[in-house]
């Protein structure tokens, strides 16, 4: 079927189940299109938390669409593609995180969002790469902080906030491709240009970068900026919105290698499958969703960083 009949297809199936479309900013430029709202992991979260729709097709990652449903337990959350997984989410288990714990009695576990929803049932309170810095503010100085998964955010927060922290070895595949070797040769490409990469990105790329956001903090910085022309370090999918909100200025891959192959799974055939058939849906057992929500809702409560 062409895209416009899938997408007419579309919005009539979201109308006739009372569903809402969500995307993430990295998946597909045609299901971004067609997404009731498109945002980060801390809007999209927010979004399914608020949302008064009976359906929410999640296009983006598992950990996301269980988050979703940890929030809004009363609705059917879908992930068109069951199979578009998070490799950093996978990183760590809860039994790890429990044995962790054993050593570290009075810790406060911060966990990046990008977890399972048995790793949050184990943690104190999430985060996004867009609220890490004030998550972290919000915890006691005197509290020992260990956060989980991602390496590169952690040391990201710590730079920010001054904070002593320890963390968990995971880390984002496709960020972790981004090099100082690339930011150079980008540099040299596209001279003056401001350099804008996400947290995820290693601590020797962040330290050569004039911003340091979340996807949607990508958005307002750029639009905001001066200048005409960008170098971006982060997944390409962030590409369609900057490009379309901002016309007549240029935005740069960094590299591009920056392109997640779980982001970029769902097609639009995939939705239109999902939204007829009412599957896959993401569910979590109610035990476990008890002792996630909390660490959620206070991720949420937390105001973005500035
Ligand atoms: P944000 O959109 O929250 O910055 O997330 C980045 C990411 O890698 C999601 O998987
Ligand atoms: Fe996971 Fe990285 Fe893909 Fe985001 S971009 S879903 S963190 S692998």
């Amino acid at each position: 079927m062409e895209h416009v009949a899938l997408k007419s297809d579309i919005r009539r199936l979201l109308k006739e189940r009372n569903a809402v479309l969500l995307a993430h900013n990295y998946q597909r430029d045609e299901i971004q299109e067609i997404a009731d709202i498109t945002g980060d992991s801390l809007a999209l979260s927010q979004e399914a938390a608020r949302s008064k729709a009976d359906v929410i097709v999640f296009c983006g990652v598992h950990f996301m669409a269980e988050s979703a449903f940890i929030l809004a337990p009363q609705k059917t959350v879908l992930l068109p593609r069951i199979d578009a997984g998070c490799p950093m989410a996978d990183m760590v288990t809860a039994e790890q995180l429990r044995a962790w714990r054993v050593g570290h009695p009075g810790a406060v576990v911060v966990t990046y969002v990008n977890s399972s929803a048995d790793v949050k049932a184990e943690s104190d309170i999430c985060c996004t790469s867009g609220n890490v810095v004030n998550v972290v503010r919000s915890i006691p100085d005197s509290a020992e902080i260990f956060m989980v998964p991602d390496r590169n955010l952690a040391q990201y927060a710590a730079r920010m906030t001054g904070r002593r922290l320890s963390w968990w070895d995971g880390y984002c595949p496709t960020h972790e491709r981004l090099t100082p070797a690339d930011i150079q040769a980008a540099r040299a490409a596209h001279p003056g240009a401001p350099v804008v990469v996400h947290p995820e990105c290693r601590p020797e790329v962040v330290a050569m970068a004039d911003a340091v956001l979340s996807t949607a903090g990508m958005y307002s910085w750029c639009a905001k900026s001066p200048a005409s022309e960008f170098v971006i370090g982060t997944e390409m999918g962030i590409l369609y919105k900057l490009r379309r909100e901002n016309p007549g200025r240029k935005f740069h891959l960094a590299a591009r290698s920056l392109v997640c192959p779980n982001m970029k799974l769902t097609t639009l055939e995939d939705v239109r499958e999902s939204l007829v058939t009412l599957t896959p849906a993401v569910t979590v057992p109610e035990d476990i969703r008890e002792k996630a929500v909390s660490a959620l809702e206070a991720m949420i409560r937390i105001p973005r960083d500035a």
